[in-house]
């Protein structure tokens, strides 16, 4: 995904990202915490940037309290903090994808999650002087390496 000055927006390259540098890694372990420390502002920026992009999601969304929507933007970034390795974190996969298939999610939804996502934790860490290219090209390749393997155990569960 790379920013697109003209049209103000993130884009997703075509072929996703798989691979994951140590040095991404580390960037969004030491940056997980300053969005989690802002959480109730997190939820509101997501799920307001991602039923702009994807409305048709919004019935999927049955816990729709703000408490609800706190826990679901923890969860999700929680997981990208357990990243050494995509295989290290196989069953966590394995039982999201399962659940998400539960929910009626489809794969054509993870570009827009995605880039609702990206752009709140670039909103918040803005807001904090802690945003930049590589952070953003930091958060984009674990959101599309974690993205992939969901959509592809998705196809087989
Ligand atoms: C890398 C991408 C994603 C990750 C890591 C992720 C992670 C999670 C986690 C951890 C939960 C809580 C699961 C539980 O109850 O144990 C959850 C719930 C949920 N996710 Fe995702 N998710 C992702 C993408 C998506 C996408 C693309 C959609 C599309 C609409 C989606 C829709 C939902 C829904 C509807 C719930 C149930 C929560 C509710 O009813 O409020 N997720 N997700």
């Amino acid at each position: 995904m790379i920013w697109d000055n003209k049209n103000n927006d993130y884009i997703f390259v075509k072929k996703t990202q798989r691979i994951m540098t140590d040095k991404q890694i580390s960037l969004v372990k030491n940056s997980w915490v300053d969005v989690v420390a802002h959480v109730s502002e997190a939820g509101q920026i997501f799920y307001e940037n991602f039923f702009a992009l994807a409305p048709e999601t919004k019935s999927l969304f049955t816990g729709d309290s703000k408490e609800q929507q706190r826990k679901l933007i923890m969860a999700v970034t929680l997981i990208f903090t357990k990243i050494n390795r995509i295989e290290n974190i196989k069953d966590e996969i394995k039982y999201l994808s399962k659940k998400h298939k539960g929910y009626g999610v489809k794969a054509n939804y993870f570009e827009s999650f995605g880039k609702a996502f990206v752009k709140m934790v670039g909103s918040i860490l803005t807001e904090r002087k802690m945003w930049n290219a590589e952070m953003q090209e930091a958060w984009t390749a674990i959101y599309n390496a974690v993205a992939q393997a969901m959509v592809e155990n998705m196809k087989e569960a």
